[in-house]
Parts: structure tokens; C-alpha cells; sequence
């Protein structure tokens, strides 16, 4: 209370002078003076949560896999867990308030994999995100599941995103494989309703889509779609849901829920076609009632550039914001989206652009470098699938009659255009009436071609049996596809092992 009344008093004058100082800190902590050098020599430089904090508006929430956000900040950054006994251990700093040391990551992960299973908060408010509960979480109702556990999310691969930062080797955090996501439902000290409050976070274009939502910021307490107003999140990828956007993105929006919007009618400026580089800082901010503001830069030099600043869509203003913080899904927990995240703070107060200028000189400053990891593109076939349940191909005749293994030759009906993504799935789009396979009620009803486009439920696991034909596992509900009762009856994903009516041999068609 009291913090938020002085808050209130803080003039631009006093914010600016703050800054003035942070920055001359810097400069006096980064010259060797002589006789003090040891003590000198020990204390780090201002994080961008200094900065936010002279600036007024101080860090609710802060993360990274690659440095430390305070200058006092010593502890742990992130935790992994290893495949081979599933020990885990903290990933912590070099020295306090500098890079982290991710050497002690190097070997307690050789020759086995290993997982990040939780990201913590920098700030005393101790908002860590672990792997999102998805669906298993009180009061889910309305959430999409994850892969892991009772619908939960999973971790993203610790080793996956080598990258330097001040000639430092990294990680930082990729979301590429479907239902990768991080959640914390019960965020304190977080921005809620139509309080004011700043986002941003440091990722890139080298891997981006146009599902949803690779999101940063904040969402709802029950991984539930809860209306229009209750996120306010950083939405970047390529996505277009109000249609009119110009250009191929990705662009950093808003996701408040319903939309990740580029402006208050939803697209992109014009001139603005993509926001792209090894490293993208992104942005957002939301006064709650009448401004949100969008921006972007280049995380290894330069300023930023505003996309947006203006007025919330119709239907936002008030925001009605939930005190819960996710990294990777949308609010709902749609698990589609791809991306990578590095470091990233939510704010309470609506930052000043001074502010937002002073934490991107200090990303920059910071010296990340070396982002080469690739991602292939999805590659697109045309493939028929025979059942080994009877030997026969399946058929999808229309968008009202379910897929069933009962053709003996191969025609428009049993030919699909088969999307092979980068992170195992595919998706099944049916020739005959050019909609989408899905394993209709998450898996509940047999799998049917009705839908205009791919989504969790039109996401199966291409699984490689040993005998060279494959099996399905639909995402929604983990099971695999079978030719039920030998064939007799639709495809449905309802089985847990592998069996003949199971498997398919897939062809060219
Ligand atoms: O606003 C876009 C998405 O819509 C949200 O992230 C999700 O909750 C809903 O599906």
C-alpha cells in the first residue's frame, strides 16, 4: 500500500533523474578505481530489473536461462532433470549479478537427456514457473491438455538452444515440441484487473508458427479460456486471427484473450510486413483501460521500434487480468505455438519508453550471440494407409462419415495430404473433401475429416514400428489409433500399446 502511494507520487522528472543514476552506477561500477578494485571488481552491473525498479515500475516477475536480472541477484536461474536416474540439480551464475555457468548443465547431463523443469523468479516475489499443470490443475475445466502426465505440459530439452551471451556458452529455452509450457497459477504481486503493467522478453525468429500461442505474460488462474480482457500477454508469431495483417510476420502482439491483436482492430501495420533476427526483444504494455503499446528490437544492437500504441480492441477496456504468469502456451493452454524465450520480466506499472529504451541498451550490452540452431521445415506428402488389422485402405469418404479401413484399392477417398512437422507429428488432411483429420471429442469418437484446420486435435504422433509400418498416437489423448474390431469399425484412438490393429503401412500415393 504504502509502496503503491509512493509509487504514485513519483514524478517523469524523478524517474528520469533514477535512471540517470542507474546509468552513472553502471558507468562507476565498470571503471577501476584505484585501491577499491577487489570491491569494485565483485559488483555487477544494473539488470534490466534495476532498471525497471529506477524507473518506477519494478519487476513483478523475472526470468532467464542466460544472466542474472538484479545486479544483487545470486541464486538459481533454472532447473534441469536428467533422463538417465531423474536427479536434477540448479543452474546458477558465474559470479553474482553476471552470466550464468551452464558447465555444471555440460555434465550432469552427458550422454543422457535432460529436461528444464522449472524457471525461477529473480524477484523476492518467488513467482517460479514450473511445467504447466495444462488440464490437471484446480478448476480446468475449459483447458487444453498437455502431453505429460494427467494433461500436464512438458519441459523443453535443456540442451536444445545453445547460444553465448558475452562470449559465455548458454541455453536457452525451446519451445518446439507440441504442449511445452510453464505456468504459475498463483503469481503474487503480479499486475490483476486493469492495473497498469509491463511485458517483455528477449526470443527470436529463427523458430516462430502461426498456431497458437507462443505467449509470455500474463493469463488465467485455470488454464481456462475466461473471455475477452482476462490475458494480457506477449504474443510473437506469425499468426493472423483477425485476418488483414500484411506480410509474412512473426510480429509481437497482445494476447488478451480471443486474439493476439498488432493493433485495436488486430493487424499488423503495413509497413511493418515482419519483425525478425537471431535474437528479437519483444514488448508489450497496457495501462488496463485506454492504451496498449507494442514494440520490438533487435536483441544484439540498436533501439526499438513502437508497432503499436493506442487504443484496446473493443470489447478489452477494462482489462480484468488474472494473477498467473505462463511461458510458451496460450491462456488456454494451446499448445501449438513454437518458440524460444531467453529472458523476459513482467512489470507492475505501465513503463515509461525511457525505461524500455535503458533495459534494451542493457540486452544488447549484455552480448548474446552464436543463435545457429536450425528447424527444418514441414515437409508435405501424399500417402495412403493401409490397416494390417485387415488389409484393407483407410477411407474417409466425406466430412460426416468417420475414417474406416474397408477400401481394397486406392482412390481419391483413401489419398490424404500428410504434413510431417519438425517435432514428430503430422497432420492428415483427407482428399476427398479437403478438411483436416481429428480425433473427434479429444479422442472420445472415432477420428473423422471435418475440420478446416489443423489443431491439437488434428495432431497425431507418427510412431515407427520395427516391421517399417507406423502407428498414430493422437495428441489430445496420448492413445493410438486402431482399426477397431479388426477393421469392422472406425478408427479410433483408444489404445495404449501397439498391436496389429494399430499398425498401417504408409504409402506414397
Ligand atoms: O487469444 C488467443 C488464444 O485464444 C488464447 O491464448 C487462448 O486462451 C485462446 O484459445
Amino acid at each position: 500500500m504504502l509502496a503503491t502511494s509512493l509509487s504514485l507520487l513519483r514524478s517523469p522528472l524523478r524517474r528520469r533523474t533514477r535512471l540517470l543514476l542507474a546509468f552513472l552506477l553502471a558507468v562507476a561500477i565498470a571503471v577501476p578505481v584505484l585501491g577499491t578494485t577487489a570491491t569494485r571488481a565483485a559488483a555487477a552491473a544494473p539488470g534490466p530489473c534495476d532498471i525497471y525498479a529506477s524507473g518506477g515500475t519494478p519487476c513483478a516477475a523475472a526470468y532467464s536461462t542466460t544472466r542474472a536480472m538484479f545486479a544483487s541477484y545470486n541464486g538459481p536461474l533454472y532447473q534441469i532433470q536428467r533422463d538417465s536416474d531423474h536427479g536434477a540439480r540448479n543452474i546458477g551464475l558465474a559470479s553474482a549479478g553476471g552470466p550464468v555457468d551452464a558447465a555444471p548443465q555440460d555434465s550432469f547431463c552427458a550422454g543422457t537427456t535432460c529436461t528444464i523443469t522449472e524457471l525461477y523468479d529473480q524477484t523476492p516475489n518467488a513467482n517460479n514457473l514450473p511445467i504447466s499443470p495444462g488440464s490437471s490443475c484446480p478448476g480446468c475445466s475449459g483447458s487444453l491438455s498437455g502431453p505429460g502426465p494427467n494433461g500436464s505440459d512438458i519441459g523443453a530439452d535443456a540442451m536444445a538452444l545453445p547460444v553465448t551471451i558475452g562470449g559465455r556458452h548458454a541455453y536457452g529455452v525451446l519451445f518446439n515440441n507440441i504442449g511445452t509450457g510453464y505456468r504459475n497459477n498463483a503469481a503474487k504481486n503480479v499486475p490483476t484487473g486493469s492495473q497498469p503493467e509491463g511485458i517483455y522478453m528477449l526470443t527470436s525468429s529463427n523458430l516462430v508458427s502461426s498456431s497458437c500461442c507462443f505467449d509470455f505474460g500474463s493469463a488465467e488462474t485455470d488454464d481456462s479460456d475466461d473471455g475477452n480482457a482476462t490475458m494480457n500477454a506477449i504474443y510473437y508469431g506469425s499468426a493472423c486471427w483477425t485476418g488483414g495483417c500484411t506480410g509474412p510476420g512473426p510480429w509481437v502482439g497482445g494476447d488478451l484473450e480471443n486474439g493476439m491483436y498488432f493493433s485495436a482492430a488486430g493487424p499488423n501495420p503495413p509497413t511493418i510486413p515482419s519483425e525478425t533476427g537471431s535474437f528479437v526483444s519483444a514488448w508489450e504494455k497496457n495501462n488496463g483501460t485506454t492504451n496498449f503499446t507494442l514494440k520490438y528490437g533487435n536483441g544484439q544492437s540498436g533501439g526499438l521500434t513502437q508497432s503499436y500504441s493506442g487504443a484496446l480492441p473493443n470489447g478489452y477496456n477494462p482489462m480484468k487480468v488474472q494473477p498467473s504468469i505462463e511461458l510458451g502456451t496460450g491462456g488456454d493452454n494451446s499448445p501449438m505455438g513454437t518458440g524460444e524465450f531467453f529472458e523476459g520480466a513482467v512489470t507492475r506499472g505501465f513503463p515509461s519508453d525511457a525505461t524500455e529504451n535503458a533495459v534494451q541498451a542493457n540486452i544488447t550490452a549484455a552480448g548474446y550471440a552464436d543463435n545457429t540452431t536450425t528447424f527444418p521445415p514441414p515437409t508435405t506428402s501424399v500417402i495412403s494407409l493401409k490397416a494390417h488389422a485387415n488389409g484393407k485402405y483407410v477411407d474417409a469418404p466425406n466430412s460426416t462419415t468417420s475414417l474406416i479401413a474397408d477400401a481394397t484399392s486406392v482412390g481419391t477417398n483413401e489419398t490424404f495430404t500428410m504434413v510431417a512437422n519438425n517435432n514428430g507429428t503430422v497432420n492428415l488432411k483427407a482428399h476427398s473433401d479437403n478438411q483436416w483429420v481429428t480425433a473427434e471429442n479429444k479422442g472420445d469418437s472415432p477420428l473423422i475429416a471435418n475440420r478446416g484446420g489443423p489443431g491439437p486435435w488434428e495432431t497425431f504422433y507418427l510412431l515407427h514400428n520395427p516391421d517399417g509400418s507406423v502407428s498414430l498416437r493422437a495428441y489430445n489423448n496420448q492413445h493410438l489409433v486402431t482399426a477397431e474390431s479388426a477393421g469392422a469399425s472406425p478408427l479410433i484412438a483408444n489404445r495404449t500399446a501397439v498391436g496389429p490393429w494399430e499398425e498401417f503401412d504408409l504409402t506414397p500415393a
